[in-house]
């Protein structure tokens, strides 16, 4: 991003007095030194991400023996793959010997990892098969050099991993979610089109962009045309009652409406609160597509449209919105001080078909296009922030609610 200069003064000790300064200012937006500096940007790799949960990829991904592809955040890529015997691995892709990654390509399907460098050979398992000529060492041990491998779960098809070997199960924090989650049948979903916008902006700007919606309105007119989060409750709230009274009986799934907040300051266990809500398109639009109609059959266990969308998130920076036809799930992974990646993947029922039951540019178009608009004021956000004469104004207490509770808990994580 050319037109930021980060900071070059930086010190643990000024990331402390920070924290502290920003602490005695509740409810204004936080000091660009967080967004410029190095020392905090390491801080949270080994503080935030790799402690959390952390979504990185759909079962879908890898159907088969030998399938595998690459997560890759901050500095660093993960393999996640199918082994023989059918179990998912997710392995650091570093090779144990000196270092080099044991893999280049995205996705695809081996039945080996072969480092490029001296070519020890790793198993789909991450386990060091050979390692040439290494016999010469006498104390050499195969078993003692595997890949480095990381936590990984499944859960209705989303395979989440975690870095931290003593991180907190996050199965008890997504069975809570489980009543509005499971309906949608994500396990036999299928992936409609996946992509990612790199946007130049530190990580946390792309994240309180999702996490509000007061920009909705004057960012995204064909999204706030359909949805009612881009008004404050309390002009919204006729039309989501009327959609929460009779949801249940339209969608024909019980408890559909029900809610839950447990994200940041509010979540169990570090790095895994979950959420979900339900709130209503404007009447007359069942899903979010251009016009607001249907373009993919029901997912699975919906009877029919209740005017309504499943908004969920799970761990810091996973979210999805799920329509009653088709869902959409938001991943924002860090790449570096100042890259992120926002990865938007489409899903529908796994028995539809393409040109039949859906065409993949009506699933796509509303998503597709809000999250362009995202990454143009993301850029612009970030373009404004970093200069010196920038100070940080209020949050809305409403609308920039979440976006408050984010920094309660980002600022408890960051300081001593
Ligand atoms: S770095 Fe991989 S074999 Fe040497
Ligand atoms: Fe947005």
């Amino acid at each position: 991003m050319k037109f930021i200069a980060t900071d070059i003064e930086d010190s643990p000790n000024r990331l402390e007095a920070n924290v502290a300064s920003q602490k005695s200012r509740p409810g204004f937006a936080i000091d660009n030194y967080f967004y410029r500096s190095h020392v905090t940007y390491a801080r949270e790799l080994d503080r935030i991400f790799y402690k959390s949960w952390l979504y990185a990829g759909h079962i879908s991904q890898v159907p088969n023996e030998g399938d595998f592809f690459l997560y890759e955040i901050g500095e660093d890529s993960i393999i996640v793959s199918r082994s023989v015997g059918g179990e998912i691995y997710a392995s650091m892709n570093i090779c144990r010997h000196r270092g080099a990654r044991v893999c280049d390509e995205l996705k695809g399907n081996r039945k080996t990892f072969v480092c490029p460098y001296h070519g020890w050979v790793y198993g789909l398992d991450g386990s060091l098969r050979a390692a040439r000529d290494m016999e010469a060492k006498a104390d050499f041990s195969i078993g003692d050099y595997g890949l480095k491998s990381v936590n990984l779960i499944e859960y209705e098809g989303l395979l989440f991993i975690n870095f931290d070997p003593e991180a907190p199960d996050f199965i008890p924090a997504l069975d809570r979610i489980k009543v509005t989650l499971e309906p949608y049948d994500l396990a036999n979903s299928k992936v409609v089109h996946s992509q990612v916008y790199r946007v130049d902006a530190n990580w946390k700007l792309t994240l309180e962009n999702y996490l509000e919606c007061y920009h909705c309105a004057t960012s995204h007119r064909a999204y706030a045309k359909l949805h009612t989060l881009q008004a404050l409750d309390e002009k919204a709230s006729k039309v989501n009652q009327a959609m929460l009274d009779r949801s249940e009986a339209q969608t024909g799934i019980k408890d559909i409406s029900f809610e839950l907040y447990e994200a940041y300051a509010s979540e169990k266990a570090f790095g895994t609160g979950c959420t979900t809500t339900r709130y209503a398109l404007y009447d007359g639009f069942l899903t979010g597509s251009e016009g607001g109609q249907p373009v993919a059959p029901l997912m699975g266990k919906f009877r029919d449209y209740d005017g309504g969308c499943g908004d969920f998130q799970f761990g810091i920076m996973t979210f999805m919105l799920n329509y009653p036809d088709h869902c959409v799930l938001y991943r924002f992974t860090p790449r570096g001080l100042t890259a992120t990646d926002m990865e938007i993947v489409w899903f529908v029922r796994g028995d539809a078909e393409e040109g039949v039951d859906y065409d993949k540019d009506k699933v796509t178009w509303l998503w597709h296009n809000t999250t362009l608009e995202d990454e143009y004021i993301i850029r612009r956000n970030s373009e404004g922030l970093n200069s010196r004469f920038f100070e940080p104004g209020p949050y809305h207490p409403e609308f920039e609610f979440l976006c408050l509770e984010f920094v309660v808990w980002y600022l408890d994580t960051m300081g001593d």
